[in-house]
């Protein structure tokens, strides 16, 4: 199946779809969304409004977290970044990377048939215990004002193989159930998921109404991870998220510590979960 990402084919399927996406800013090619939605948020004459979707056919230099790569081939995959003016503390807007690993895990668990997609936290989406789509999430703010958000999000979809580097660990949609699905169709089914998770989000401006649902889907909970933060290593059991969207850890020795995203790298003891 040719399956085209173009500004057309993802603009039609958005017709008549309620969702977050009121804007679609397309490239055949650019170097990553996010450096793309944040270059043009800066850009005042530009006016780039809430709700807007950077989406690209390949990146030429696709940034994960923690300064990794991101490999983005023309064909195979969705590369977007969704840019938000919320009107949040800044503090909150990492959550925001949750309630995108929510609408993604529903979204590949509706236009697959499959419910067995799952959250490595903060926001990995595994299937079958391997990653199918990272979050990148990124801010403008100053003070107490946040200018943008930029969720990035990038989704293996009929991606067939991957570099050895990382190939024990990653995946896609067409790998893990041999189906073919449509992109535009998904970055729809996103557009109406994540705005049903954004609207409780901001009720509260905490994860307060999504938690219960988050950790059914964290495949950490009940499990021995490994916390790596800076010089510090331990182990202990992941329990769930906090309503701030910390992990919560029952360390070995007993004690329970709250673990926030950002720098720190969390795994199963002897594998990626
Ligand atoms: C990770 O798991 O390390 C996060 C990966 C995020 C990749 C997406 S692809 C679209 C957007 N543009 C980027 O340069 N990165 C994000």
């Amino acid at each position: 199946m040719r399956d085209l990402i173009t500004e057309s084919e993802i603009e039609s399927s958005l017709i008549d779809q309620p969702g977050i996406i009121q804007k679609l800013v397309y490239f055949e090619e650019t170097d990553s969304t996010n450096n793309e939605a944040k270059r043009q948020a800066r850009n005042d004459d530009k006016h780039i409004p809430d709700g807007t979707l950077f989406i690209t056919e390949r990146q030429t230099g696709g940034r994960g977290r923690r300064g990794r790569n991101w490999d983005s081939p023309a064909g195979s995959g969705i590369w977007m970044s969704l840019l938000l003016r919320p009107a949040i503390s800044p503090s909150s807007a990492s959550m925001l990377t949750l309630i995108a690993a929510m609408a993604v895990t529903d979204v590949i668990d509706k236009v697959t048939g499959v419910t067995g997609c799952r959250i490595k936290w903060p926001n990995d989406i595994v299937l079958n215990k391997k990653k199918i789509c990272g979050i990148l999430t990124e801010m403008g703010a100053e003070a107490d004002l946040i200018h943008y958000v930029v969720i990035g999000i990038g989704i293996n979809v009929n991606t067939t193989e991957f570099d050895d580097d990382i190939r024990d660990k990653a995946t896609s949609i067409y790998m893990e159930t041999g189906k073919h699905v449509k992109r535009s169709e998904i970055v729809a089914a996103f557009s109406t998921a994540f705005l049903k998770y954004y609207e409780v989000f901001l009720k509260t401006q905490d994860l307060s109404g999504v938690m219960d649902s988050y950790n059914e889907r964290l495949i950490n909970a009940g499990r021995e991870v490994r916390v790596i933060s800076g010089d510090e290593e331990y182990t202990g059991v992941a329990e769930g998220i906090s309503k701030t969207g910390e992990l919560l850890v029952t360390k070995d020795d007993g004690s329970r510590v709250a673990i926030c995203a950002g720098e720190v790298s969390v795994r199963g003891l002897y594998s990626y979960v």
